[in-house]
């Protein structure tokens, strides 16, 4: 690799970042977080790429989800623990389905920082700059709110401190046991989805029982004791990113501190921008969002600089075209990736091309594009005879109405009634559960694929 070093990008055009005003506050704050610890490390990161390198053969596959923008406001263990729920019980679902190994990935404990659409929002006439998540400015409509203070990076690195230190508990300390699959469940998630749920899970407990009785050996127990759970965010503002990035002692290669995997937005992914600078120097398992506007030539290009090495588990290509797009625009990048023999993790995100106003004047997804562009994502693979190997959700473990539809039908009157997200709209715990259960049955068909193309 050529000579890097983690301010780089400052160089480079950048697009989506605030113009910090106090820009003295500015330098006291990077240079705090420099000297403080980092929240994830090399270790860990190779780990996932390891496990992500199987995926891109089709050997586990990846669930990552999590909030659109992690907020301030809404922080609390609980909020945590559900979401942890909820992945854990799609988690077993998929593993079911699909008989491989789910690589657990959490768009949590760093994903503050919003990219926009428009860098202005206008309310009865009254323009102000855009909220662009709790890391850079507050979503009140005020133009104070709305002034970006790089203090608010020092709050993020605590509150993502605190939530990786719940969820590192929460994964070895016996709540993900797999005898505890009964225990995942949430309250208020009773359609038809959580009755299925409950049958998979007996089907899983008397599994147990029978293996106990057969008398399972203590190193396969710790394996189903605890969970690897991973956190990941969007590498948006590289002030924060730079500051936590350090050299790994052991293999003197440069690592993201801030998360597991960090990912390049559809907005900023410019291969001669400011992110793919930052991104390609660092060790860390990246994501890049690939939309209807990525070209197969700038794919080549950032696949190029992103993974020169075209390393297995390096790069996952997270697709998000729209329901009803992805048939256009799927086949040509997978042509352009086999064009450059490439190894990567195809990914399926059926959130955001699916973004519509409703009447109602809020911010939806209906539950019915979500489901038709995984399907979609699907059939081509099988039709190319590619390999999907995940999918990325904006989901939460609350009984949110943000995403229209679904078994216990939310309807545009109903988002009102508890729709809490700071950016985009999250399914909620029974939605992503029959989701799963989707993606759980498209993952069996493929396996049956697999398995005759393997007798042939
Ligand atoms: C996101 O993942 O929240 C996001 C903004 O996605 P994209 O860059 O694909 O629009
Ligand atoms: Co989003």
């Amino acid at each position: 690799m050529t000579e890097w070093h983690k301010s780089d990008w400052r160089a480079k055009p950048r697009v989506q970042m605030p113009d910090y005003t106090d820009t003295d506050q500015l330098t006291a704050v990077e240079s705090r977080l420099s000297s403080y610890p980092p929240l994830v490390f090399a270790g860990e990161a190779r780990t996932l790429r390891a496990q992500l390198a199987k995926a891109s053969r089709g050997e586990a596959f990846l669930l990552q989800g999590g909030d659109c923008a992690e907020s301030f406001e809404e922080f609390s263990a609980d909020t945590i623990r559900d979401t942890f729920k909820v992945m854990l019980q799609m988690a077993m679902v998929l593993t079911y389905g699909a008989k491989v190994p789910v690589i657990k990935v959490g768009r949590m404990a760093g994903q503050f920082a919003k990219p926009r659409s428009a860098p202005t929002e206008t309310k009865d006439g009254v323009e102000l700059p855009s909220y662009r998540g709790d890391i850079i400015n507050n979503i009140d409509f005020t133009p104070e709110a709305r002034i970006p203070n790089a203090e608010r990076m020092l709050r993020a690195y605590t509150q993502a401190a605190a939530s990786l230190n719940l969820v590192r508990a929460f994964s070895t300390g016996g709540y993900a046991d797999v005898n505890q699959v009964h225990g995942w469940t949430l309250g208020f998630t009773e359609g038809s989805e959580a009755a299925r749920y409950r049958d998979m899970a007996n089907r899983i407990s008397d599994t147990l029982d029978f293996m106990k009785a057969a008398g399972v050996n203590e190193a396969t127990a710790h394996t189903l004791q605890s969970v690897d759970f991973y956190t990941s965010h969007e590498a948006l503002l590289l002030e924060y990113e730079e500051a936590l990035t350090r050299v790994d002692s052991t293999s003197g290669q440069w690592i993201a501190g801030s998360g597991h995997m960090i990912w390049i937005g559809d907005r900023t992914r410019q291969p001669d921008g400011a992110h793919v600078e930052f991104c390609r120097g660092v060790m860390n398992p990246i994501g890049l969002k690939c939309g209807p506007t990525t070209t197969a030539d700038d794919l080549k290009v950032l696949m190029q600089k992103l993974n020169p090495e075209n390393e297995a588990g390096r790069l996952t290509l997270i697709a998000r075209f729209g329901a009803g797009s992805v048939g256009e625009h799927l086949p040509r990048l997978i042509k352009a990736v086999q064009e450059e023999g490439a190894n990567v993790v195809w990914s399926c995100d059926p959130m955001h091309g699916n973004t519509i106003k409703a009447a109602s004047g809020y911010k939806t997804r209906p539950f019915e594009s979500v489901l038709r562009e995984v399907t979609e994502f699907f059939g081509v693979h099988k039709a190319e005879g590619t390999i999907p190997g995940g999918v990325h959700f904006e989901m939460t473990g609350q009984d949110v109405t943000e995403c229209t539809g679904g078994v216990r039908a939310v309807s545009d009157e109903d988002l009102s009634d508890r729709y809490h997200t700071a950016c985009d709209p999250r399914l909620n715990a029974s939605q992503s559960l029959e989701l799963a259960f989707l993606v759980a049955e498209q993952l069996s068909d493929r396996r049956g694929d697999l398995k005759e193309a393997q007798s042939a």
